[in-house]
This record gives C-alpha cells, structure tokens and sequence, in this order.
C-alpha cells in the first residue's frame, strides 16, 4: 500500500518505521522540511519528503500532528482524491492545542477533523502511549497482544485501518461511527491502558464521557509533575500504571 505520513514525533516515527517494515511505501513529512527528518526512521526504505509531496499518489494519508496544525493541513488535501483514506491519530489537549469552541460545546474530536479536512477520516492510534507503541506490538495472535480502538463512519477507512493497525503489532477493536468516538478520548478507560481485544470492549462500553476533561487533565498534571515537562513523553510502565488508575 501507498501511504503518505505527516508527522515524525513521538507516535510518527514509530509509524514510519512499523509501516515501511510491514513492506508499505511509506513517504513522510515533518512541518520543517525533508532534511530534517532523522534518517533512522528511514531504514525501512520509507522517503522524507515535503507534506504536499506526501499526500500526492497514495492510497492512505495518516496525519499524526498536534490537533492544532489541522487546520494549516486541510488546504493540502485540495487535490487529494475522495477515494484516499485518511486516518488521523489526533488528541485534544486544550494546553498543548488551545480552545476549540466547538469540542468544548460537544463535538468529538475526530469529527472535528473530519469537519476541518471536509472528508471522512478514521481515528486510530490515538489510544496508546508512545512508548507502548514503540516497545509492545507484537504479531497477530500472540497472547496478550494489545488492542486500539478505532473509530470511523465508513467501511472502506474502517477495513483499512484495522489492516494497518495489525501491521503495526496490535489487535484492532471498532468503537463505532466518530459521534461516538468520545468512548476512545483522553480520560476514557480505553485511552493508552493497554488492554487486550478481549478488554478493550468493556472498557469502551463503560466511558462515562462527563469525566473525561477532568480526568485527562489529571494524567496531564501527573506526568508533568513526574518528567519535569510537557513535550517528554513518560516510560510506558508508569505511563499504563497511571492511566489505568486515573481512567480505570
Ligand atoms: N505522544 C503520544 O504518546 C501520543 C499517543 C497517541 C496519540 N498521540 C497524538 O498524536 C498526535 C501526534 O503526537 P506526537 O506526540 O507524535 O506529537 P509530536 O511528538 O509533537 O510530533 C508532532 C509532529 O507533527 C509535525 N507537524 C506539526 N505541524 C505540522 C504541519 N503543519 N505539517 C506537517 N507536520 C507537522 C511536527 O513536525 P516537526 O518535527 O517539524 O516539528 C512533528 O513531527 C497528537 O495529536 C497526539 O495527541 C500522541
């Protein structure tokens, strides 16, 4: 599969490199350009390219940037046919992405992006820690390997992203249409507590969604307070530890 990437951060990275080792031709794009692009996470054969390039020729886009660099993307996908899939594995921090009037009044985040970019998207990826997702993925069928849930209106995004979530070592779980993808957000039981294809369901149905702000921003805080900053991601022992506690 042709896949574009823009993002090489912390969930980026390990993207790129899963993706192009699970024999995908993998273009990738940061916001400052294709030199910058560390050439590790190129050794799978993927290509550091600009983000317009990125999204030209592909059959699926996936966008792991900060929620707040949406809007700046949305323009790029002007061209960009209705049959490319894209899947987004956004987050919605307030103090990393600033007020969104229109999640805080009640819009998931995923149709918020689906709503910026004019198309359909899937959100995966979202639901674990970085440090998991570089470490943890294991081959299909292997005891304990780790579930994500993935939400998406349409078939063909829903189909493909849980292909591609199973390349990248884990177990795909569908949480149902964007409306309802609150059930996969910061502060939800689902959200980067590790759990199995045989968990994950239970803790999907028991999100009680008026205590995710509140909880999200707790874990915020906790790690802050732990790593001493906001843009060092925590080891994923006590980054689990943590999020089954606060959203468990
Ligand atoms: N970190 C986690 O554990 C985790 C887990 C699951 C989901 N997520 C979510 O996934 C998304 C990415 O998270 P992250 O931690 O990987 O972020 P990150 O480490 O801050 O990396 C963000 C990447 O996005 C790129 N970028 C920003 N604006 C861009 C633009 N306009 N065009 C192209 N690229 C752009 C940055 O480019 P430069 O390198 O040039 O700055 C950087 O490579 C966030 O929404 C986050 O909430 C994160």
């Amino acid at each position: 599969m042709k896949i574009g990437i823009l993002g090489t951060g912390h969930i980026g990275k390990t993207l790129v490199r899963k993706l192009s080792a699970a024999g995908n031709e993998v273009k990738v794009a940061n916001s400052r350009g294709p030199d910058t692009i560390n050439e590790e996470i190129l050794v799978h054969g993927a290509r550091a390219v600009t983000s317009a390039e990125a999204l030209i020729d592909v059959d699926v886009v996936i966008l792991s940037t900060p929620l707040r660099a949406i809007p700046q993307i949305a323009p790029l996908f002007a061209d960009v046919p209705a049959g490319t899939v894209v899947i987004d594995t956004s987050n919605y921090y307030p103090g990393r992405d600033g007020e969104i009037a229109a999640i805080k009044a009640g819009q998931t985040e995923s149709e918020w992006v689906a709503g910026q970019l004019g198309r359909p998207i899937a959100k995966a990826w979202n639901a674990i820690t970085s440090a998991s997702f570089a470490e943890k993925g294991v081959a299909a069928g292997r005891p304990g390997r780790i579930a994500i849930p993935i939400a998406a209106d349409g078939v063909r995004e829903r189909e493909i992203a849980t292909a591609l979530v199973d390349e990248t070592g884990l177990d795909a779980v569908y949480s149902g249409p964007l409306s309802e993808s609150w059930c996969q957000q910061p502060g939800a039981p689902s959200y980067c507590t590790d759990l199995t294809r045989e968990e994950l369901p239970a803790a999907l149905a028991a999100t009680d969604r008026s205590r995710l702000p509140k909880r999200r921003d707790l874990a915020i805080e906790a790690i802050a307070e732990r790593v001493g900053d906001s843009t060092t991601n925590p080891d994923s022992d006590y980054a689990v530890r943590l999020t089954r506690v606060l959203f468990m």
